[in-house]
């Protein structure tokens, strides 16, 4: 199919998702689409408008009616209304000033210093993952490497006890999925397995987050049951996929360029540039989470009615050749402004610890293998059909210590 032709979401899409933005970008500053579960939205394609979008106190995310917005129209649709409203009381579903409040409940405990002094401890676990990797023979990269490290990482993170781990890894790789008959039993039983651990760290509380996190209180708030065990999933998810999604991107972008490979393996000091410049190039998050329009919006000159559901495309945003000169190429020399950790008031909280691991993976990788070789030619790599996620389905390499 022309890739003229190829709309958002369609089945020629995802791997063509890069071609298909260029064009839209050129097109117009909105466009309607259909999610893969059947909700309509309007996606925002340019760089300026994605920003001006990110910090738009009219686009809203307020839970409830977000919520209600996306029942009707799916209804509408005639899609299935089933959505996963249980999660919803946490900062990225809420606006000020109830966001104000979650966000600096959460920041005052996830700090600068918290994720510092996680540095070895992901050194450690990133060390452990590449010593299991079978030097010399077939191995997928995402399920052996990029998957495991951020949800080991989140589990150090949270104070999952030991034993526990291997269960709740299971679930959580269910959990990610977009499929509901998987995602929804793995969803209940890590709900069912948090409100007990948290129990438990309120009874005996530990150096973890969510022991800091049923303590932490400003001004005598305090975060209730509810929001702790939303706030607890949120990092699950907020930090999981995504930062394997950077793992993997950058694996397959160094794969393809040994001479990348070797001179990060040579000079470590150059591997933090680069990092921050596949956030841009090959970013793990496709679009923002969904807001809605609180009254009719101009975005770019076009308007979008109020009730409208928006999402702003940031890895188009990140190729807009208005912002960035030679969008495609990786230039570790450019500086930030990729707006792959969000912008304004939802920024990434985690950004930090994403950088942290996706520095340690793939500076470690580098360092200890010889250039790898691709098992697949690279355009057979098979993106995930996700509309809010970047990633690819699996990453089939041979490994040689170096
Ligand atoms: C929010 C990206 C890793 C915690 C966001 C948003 C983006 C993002 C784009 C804003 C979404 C929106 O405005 O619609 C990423 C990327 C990551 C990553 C690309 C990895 C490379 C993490 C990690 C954590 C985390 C490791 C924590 C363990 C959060 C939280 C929010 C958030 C709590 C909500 C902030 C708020 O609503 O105020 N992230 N994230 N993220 N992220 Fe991340």
């Amino acid at each position: 199919m022309p890739e003229s032709e190829i709309a958002l979401f369609s089945e020629q899409y995802w791997d063509r998702a890069t071609e298909v933005a260029a064009r839209l970008r050129e097109q117009g500053p909105v466009h309607r689409a259909v999610m893969p579960n059947g909700l309509p939205v309007w996606v925002v394609t340019r760089y300026q408008d994605a920003r001006a979008a990110l910090t738009d106190p009219r686009l809203c995310k307020d839970a409830d009616r977000l919520n209600e917005i996306m029942r009707g129209k799916l209804a509408a649709a005639g899609a299935s209304t089933e959505l996963l409203s249980i999660f919803s009381k946490h900062m990225l579903m809420a606006d000020p000033p109830d966001h104000t409040r979650l966000r600096r409940l959460l920041a005052r405990e996830f700090t600068a210093r918290r994720v510092e002094l996680l540095r070895p401890r992901v050194a450690e676990i990133t060390a452990e993952l590449l010593d299991a990797l079978p030097a010399g023979e077939p191995v997928d990269l995402v399920e052996r490497f990029a998957f495991p490290l951020p949800v080991t990482v989140i589990s150090e993170l949270l104070g999952i006890p030991l034993p526990d781990r291997a269960q709740f890894r299971h679930w959580t790789a269910d959990f990610v999925q977009e499929r509901s008959e998987l995602s929804l039993p793995a969803s209940r039983a890590i709900v069912e397995y948090l409100t007990g651990l948290i129990a438990a760290k309120r009874a005996e509380p530990g150096e973890d987050l969510l022991s800091a996190l049923t303590i932490a209180s400003e001004d005598g708030d305090k975060l209730a049951e509810r929001e702790l065990l939303a706030t607890a999933i949120l990092l699950l998810i907020a930090g999981h996929e995504t930062t394997a999604n950077l793992i993997a991107n950058g694996a397959l972008y160094l794969v393809q360029r040994p001479e990348l490979w070797r001179e990060l393996a040579q000079r470590p000091e150059s591997v933090p540039p680069v990092v921050e410049e596949l956030l841009r190039v090959d970013g793990p998050v496709r679009m923002s989470t969904s807001r809605f329009t609180s009254e009719p919006v101009d975005i770019g000159g076009t308007t979008v009615p109020e009730g409208e559901v928006v999402l702003v495309a940031i890895t188009s945003a990140n190729h807009d050749s208005d912002r960035f000169d030679r969008a495609a190429e990786l230039d570790p020399g450019r500086g930030s402004g990729h707006l792959s950790f969000g912008h304004g008031i939802h920024y990434c909280l985690g950004a930090p610890l994403a950088r942290l691991e996706g520095e340690i993976a793939l500076g470690q990788l580098v360092r200890r293998f010889s250039p790898a070789e691709l098992l697949v030619p690279a355009e057979q790599v098979r993106r995930r059909h996700s509309a809010i996620m970047n990633g690819i389905e699996a990453l089939p390499l041979r490994l040689q210590a170096a």
